[in-house]
């Protein structure tokens, strides 16, 4: 007997020993990985390449023959298959939406397009070019005020969405009001491969390849230090704009806030495991269970490993299909709005946007023909520097939004794991993964809160 007690004492110390030694190398932070910062992304080869540094107005409009021909489109009978009975997005998009939503999109938005492009254009449009691609951005300076600080703002959107979500969020962050001694000058680039940015033609342009460009497009400003918001993509390559220019990034504001370094990873799934352990009683109704969580991932994360593995075949689909393209893009504004408006038979998706809006957000990618570019970004994701870069911690001041019916949501537990300045952390019982457009002044109310306590 006390051979056998003394072997597992033994073994249990040998076990505690691995696991600790094991902690410390995992719960070390990463030096950042070393990127190319002039890596040439443009087509061919980059040996007559002559950087054209110059920032120019852009001009938006689309050729009236682009405009001609969706017209044209969207007038053919449309040969959709009936909804199931009793069906409203369970199966997807609903057919018989689609066809309200094409009636509406052909007969009362197309004919005061011109006004919609006014609208889009409200905001200064420019480009610039970096690392061979043209990029697009919008930059609004707000006015000098007295008594208002003005720091500079990247706002970065995500898939599917656009420079749109901002349009209700920008007038917050440059106006002047008594909540806030902070205005922003804000830069809303079109992600490369979105909108009006150019593609990289090469293989290997993810994330974190992404953050360098969208740095580069600061320092080509003139702003050495900025503040980063972002959700979907748009967080994720903020999050690595934080970790691998800490000099730059004065500040990180995520409204979908993930850790994927392998403790914050086994800290979520003993977090699913043991949720009474991990979360406060009130933040549990913002985590799924285990098996909600499995039947979520199958139910509705097919588009990921679609464009994960093939985004160029989905994106045949898509391209110059602008009925497939709305269906395709717009079920993510009913579902990841609130995934009960699976069961309305419209999908909700005039409960909190008008569709006027969410038209401008599919124009955008129709007018620029970038559904399949867009899509490539997953594919790209995925790489061992990006993993690297999951595992270098952030330093600067860190803030995670979370709205109720977004698609994922991160414990502080999970976060703390990466962000080792994680000032402000909060839960709306609202809203969901567009919070820019669904909710701009809850939104902004987090948003200034945070620049406050990071004391800027
Ligand atoms: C960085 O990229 C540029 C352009 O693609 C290339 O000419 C240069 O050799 C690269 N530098 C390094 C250190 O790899």
């Amino acid at each position: 007997m006390g051979v056998l007690i003394r072997f597992v004492v033994v073994i249990a110390s040998f076990g505690l020993a691995v696991l600790l030694q094991n902690y410390r190398l995992l719960s070390r932070s990463l030096p950042a990985p070393q990127l190319n910062a002039t890596q040439y992304w443009g087509p061919g080869s980059d040996n007559n390449y002559k950087e054209d540094s110059a920032i120019k107005p852009f001009d938006i409009r689309a050729n009236p023959e682009l405009i001609a021909e969706l017209k044209a489109q969207l007038s053919r009978p449309l040969t959709l298959h009936e909804p199931l009975e009793g069906v409203g997005f369970q199966y997807g998009f609903n057919a018989k939406e689609l066809q309200n939503v094409v009636t509406y999109w052909r007969d009362t938005y197309l004919p005061k397009w011109a006004e919609s492009e006014a609208y889009l254009n409200q905001y200064p449009h420019f480009e610039t070019q970096i690392q061979g691609l043209r990029m697009h951005f919008i930059h609004v300076k707000p006015q000098a005020t007295e008594g208002k600080k003005i720091l500079p703002l990247l706002l970065l959107h995500g898939w599917p969405g656009s420079v749109r979500e901002f349009y209700d969020f920008i007038p917050l962050l440059i106006t002047p009001n008594s909540k806030s001694d902070y205005i922003f000058e804000v830069i809303a680039p079109s992600l490369p491969g979105y909108g009006w940015s150019q593609s990289s033609s090469k293989v290997g342009f993810g994330t974190a390849q992404i953050a360098v460009v969208l740095r580069n497009l600061m320092l080509r400003i003139g702003h050495e230090k900025f503040l980063v918001q972002g959700g979907d993509w748009g967080s994720v390559i903020g999050s690595s704009m934080a970790a691998l220019f800490p000099q730059n990034v004065l500040a990180y504001h995520s409204n979908m806030c993930t850790a994927m370094n392998p403790l914050a990873l086994i800290t979520k799934g003993l977090r699913i495991l043991f949720p009474s352990i991990y979360l406060k009683q009130e933040h549990r109704e913002f985590f799924r269970s285990f098996g909600d969580e499995l039947s979520y991932i199958l139910e509705e994360t097919g588009y990921l490993h679609l464009h994960t593995t093939k985004p160029d075949t989905i994106g045949a689909a898509l391209s110059h299909n602008p009925i497939g393209l709305a269906a395709y893009t717009l079920e993510k504004f009913s579902t990841w709005t609130d995934p009960e408006y699976r069961n309305l038979p419209d999908g909700g998706l005039t409960l909190r946007y008008t569709m006027d809006s969410l038209l401008d957000n599919v124009m955008i990618y129709y007018i620029t023909n970038s559904i399949t570019t867009s899509q490539r970004i997953y594919a790209e994701a995925w790489s061992t520097i990006q993993n690297d870069i999951e595992r270098v911690h952030v330093q600067v001041p860190t803030a995670c939004a979370r709205f109720k019916w977004d698609m994922m949501h991160a414990s502080d537990s999970e976060l703390k794991h990466k962000y080792k300045n994680l000032i402000q952390s909060t839960f709306y019982k609202d809203g969901g993964h567009f919070p820019a457009m669904e909710l701009p002044e809850t939104l902004y109310g987090d948003f200034i809160e945070f620049v406050k306590k990071a004391g800027l």
